[in-house]
């Protein structure tokens, strides 16, 4: 008899099979009990029956606890009124491992609890499914960036650099030196994609932000694409290539997950259609303007969750706001070749409240224009020397975005916070587990 995974079933309907599965929930009658098991690879019931079984067998079961583990064995069927479409009819149990008054019960628990206890809540249903499903973006990611010939270069965690700016950084010492935890690898990956054309990056950054929202983590992973030879038009051709990309990979891989977290499939396959929208932000400043809603709002100011929101719900669709004023920007974008007060930069904003999900832009290339930039931004040229070699030896224009991983899982899983989206979420007060 062959040991399985619970995902397996379908290939061994009819036959018998032996389980390692453990116990997330029970009922019983006198006469037959249901045990709800899972194995990590799903979810599905097991059927005992104490005619079948015989009294003793039918009293463990029946005594089974929450998170026991065991294995089982016994027949599989199909079952059509469950997620998953099969149940295993129950003729033996081994037990493996004990588990008393497990902490997270069928009740409901506040947040603050399950987060204290992430290291077992992970094992949920709707935790599964949202790690499943940022599993599957992850491999969409690696195949996308494979199959359009980047390489990936894996940028340094440890930094002397601050492309994001130096509010948010996380400094650390380095020897006797000072250092930073990455905020982006994008500096990196600039030097990456003048050496190897186009590359990217993914790994997680750092960012000490003290905004407590449902957007922000302390720690998340961000992809970083940078594309040599490269204007804006084609870098945004790229990432809504990318975004419809991992839409669909999520579509074709994860329909069991996605019932699980009943988000509705038809709604995703709107986003794999392309092009996205693009507009201005001087645009999207008239349209919030015109809305009646922003009071007060003023050319020249950044964006938070309502503006955001307002934006991308006008289109239904992920929209991409270009063209941001300067001074609210990082030092590295290209300067707009015809107005001094914008760069040529995108934003891609995602539907339904999620907000922004990638930030990118085309890349200053002159030397002189980024010293100054370098100067005004408050940093220390002898740290960017090396950054500006990209510009002394053959200088091209170049592209890049970043993703960030956790905000798109969000957006695609239909969460209603970021903190579910990563298995051990950094948030401003946590730390633990
Ligand atoms: O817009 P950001 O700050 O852009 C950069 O870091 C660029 N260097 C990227 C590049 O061009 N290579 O961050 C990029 C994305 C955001 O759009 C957002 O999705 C995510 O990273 N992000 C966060 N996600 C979770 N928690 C936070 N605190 C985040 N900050 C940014
Ligand atoms: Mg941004």
């Amino acid at each position: 008899m062959k040991t399985i995974n619970i995902i397996e079933a379908k290939k061994y309907v009819d036959q018998q099979v032996r389980i390692g599965v453990w116990l997330t929930n029970k009922r019983s009658s006198g006469k037959i009990a249901f045990l709800q098991l899972r194995d990590g690879t799903a979810y599905f019931q097991g059927v005992i029956v104490k005619s079948e079984v015989g009294e003793e067998m039918f009293h463990e079961a029946k005594e089974l606890r929450l998170e026991e583990s065991f294995y089982v064995t016994g027949t599989i069927h199909e079952d059509s009124r469950s997620h998953f479409g099969y149940e295993i009819e129950i003729s033996n149990l081994e037990k493996v491992g004990e588990s008393e008054d497990y902490p997270i019960t069928p009740k409901e628990h506040g947040v603050d609890f399950l987060m204290d206890h992430r290291h077992l809540w992970l094992r949920s249903k709707k935790q599964f499914a949202i790690m499943k499903i940022r599993n599957e973006m992850i491999r969409a990611t690696y195949e996308f960036f494979n199959r359009e010939g980047f390489i990936k270069i894996d940028a340094p965690i440890l930094t002397g650099s601050a492309p994001e700016g130096t509010t948010e950084l996380f400094h650390t010492k380095y020897f006797d030196r000072d250092a930073y935890l990455s905020q982006s690898g994008q500096l990196y990956e600039e030097a990456g994609a003048m050496a190897f054309n186009k590359v990217f990056s993914f790994g997680p950054t750092f960012r000490a932000e003290k905004s407590k929202t449902r957007r922000h983590l302390i720690e998340f992973w961000m992809i970083e694409p940078e594309m040599a030879f490269m204007h804006q038009e084609e870098s945004l051709e790229v990432q809504e290539k990318y975004v419809a990309f991992l839409v669909q990979g999520v579509l074709d891989n994860c329909q069991y997950e996605l019932k699980l977290l009943d988000r509705d499939p038809q709604v995703l396959e709107r986003y794999t259609k392309l092009p996205y929208p693009r507009i201005s932000y001087d645009e999207a400043i008239q349209m919030l303007q015109a809305s009646g809603q922003f009071s007060g709002l003023k050319w020249g100011v950044d964006f938070g969750s309502p503006e955001e929101t307002y934006l991308a719900e006008h289109f239904k669709l992920p929209v991409f706001v270009l063209n941001y004023p300067k001074a609210i920007k990082p030092f590295y974008m290209k300067p707009h070749p015809t107005r001094d007060d914008v760069v040529i930069c995108a934003d891609l904003l995602a539907p339904e409240g999620y907000g922004e999900i990638i930030g990118g832009s085309e890349r200053a290339t002159d030397t002189n224009y980024l010293i100054e930039q370098i100067k005004k931004a408050g940093l220390k040229q002898a740290d960017y020397e090396w950054y500006l070699d990209l510009r002394r030896y053959g200088s091209v224009p170049h592209s890049g975005f970043g993703l960030g991983l956790e905000r798109a899982i969000t957006w695609i899983t239909g969460q209603e916070h970021i903190r579910e989206s990563i298995p051990f979420p950094r948030l401003l007060n946590r730390i633990y587990p």
